[in-house]
C-alpha cells in the first residue's frame, strides 16, 4: 500500500525537496503551503494532494487543513515551514521574537494536534528543527526569537514524543543543516536535495526506541 506523507511550507526550500523526494519513493505526498499559484508551480508537479492557503500560524487554516485530509491516514508529518529573523541587543523587536515563536513553536504544535486523528500505530512526526534550538551548542549568541522559538519547539517535540510513544507514534527533531534556501540567502553548505535525502535516512531510521532524539541530517546526535 502507497504511503503517504504530509508535508508544510512544501512550496520551497528543504520543504519542496522533501516533496521531490518522497515523490521519487513512490509516497503519495501532501503539499500543504501558504501560497498559491505561481509559487507552487513546482510542488504541482510532484503532490498527489495540494492544500494551498494555509497559513500554519492561523488556526482557521488549520482547521480547513484538518477538514481536508479527515479520514486519510498519514504515514508520516513534517512540520518543516519556518522563519527566521535576527534582532539585535539593545534595540530587541518583540514582534519579530513573537511571529517566529508563532510559526516555529506553535504551529508545528497545532498541526500535529489537529492531525492526530489521521495518524496512527507506526505513524511519525518529524519537526525541522534548528541547530540553533541548541542551548548547549550556542557558542555565537544572537538570533533570540529564531533560537528561542526552535528550543520550544524540541521541548514540544520531546512531549509529544513521551506523550505518542503510547499510541505507537515515533517523533524527531531534526536539523537539516546549514542548507542553500531563501531562508539564508542560499549561503549554506549543502543543497535541499542532499538535506532532504538525509532527513528522510533519519526518518527511516526512526523507531519507538528512538523517539523524541534531536539529530542533525548527517545522522549525527545534537545535544540539547
Ligand atoms: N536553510 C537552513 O540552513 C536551515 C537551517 C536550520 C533549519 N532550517 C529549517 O528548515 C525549515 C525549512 O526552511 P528552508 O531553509 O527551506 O526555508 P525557506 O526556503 O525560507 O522556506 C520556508 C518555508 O516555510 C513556509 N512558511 C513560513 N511561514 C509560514 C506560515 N506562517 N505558514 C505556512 N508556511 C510558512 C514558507 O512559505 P512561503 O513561501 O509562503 O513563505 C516556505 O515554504 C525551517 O523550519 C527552517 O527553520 C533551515
Amino acid at each position: 500500500m502507497t504511503s503517504t506523507v504530509l508535508i508544510t511550507g512544501a512550496n520551497r526550500g528543504v520543504g519542496l525537496a522533501l516533496a521531490r523526494h518522497y515523490h521519487a519513493a513512490g509516497w503519495a505526498v501532501i503539499g500543504v503551503c501558504r501560497s498559491g499559484g505561481e509559487e507552487v508551480a513546482e510542488l504541482r508537479e510532484v503532490a498527489e494532494t495540494l492544500i494551498e492557503g494555509i497559513d500554519v500560524t492561523r488556526p482557521d487554516d488549520v482547521t480547513r487543513l484538518q477538514r481536508e485530509v479527515a479520514g486519510r491516514r498519514l504515514d508520516l508529518l513534517i512540520n518543516n515551514a519556518g522563519m527566521l529573523r535576527d534582532e539585535s541587543l539593545g534595540e530587541i523587536d518583540f514582534d519579530s521574537i513573537r511571529e517566529q515563536m508563532e510559526i516555529n513553536a506553535y504551529a508545528p504544535l497545532r498541526v500535529t494536534e489537529a492531525l492526530l486523528g489521521n495518524l496512527g500505530e507506526g505513524g511519525k512526526v518529524a519537526n525541522i528543527t534548528s541547530r540553533m534550538g541548541s542551548i548547549a551548542d550556542n557558542d555565537s549568541g544572537g538570533r533570540y526569537g529564531y533560537r528561542a522559538s526552535k528550543a520550544a519547539l524540541n521541548a514540544f517535540g520531546k512531549s509529544l514524543a513521551m506523550d505518542l510513544k503510547p499510541r505507537g507514534i515515533a517523533v524527531a527533531q531534526l536539523h537539516p543543516g546549514y542548507v542553500k534556501t531563501r531562508m539564508v540567502n542560499f549561503g549554506g553548505l549543502i543543497s535541499a536535495e542532499e538535506a532532504a535525502t538525509g532527513i528522510a535516512q533519519c526518518i527511516h531510521e526512526l523507531t519507538l526506541h528512538t523517539t523524541g532524539g534531536f539529530w542533525h541530517s548527517n545522522g549525527e546526535e545534537l545535544p540539547w
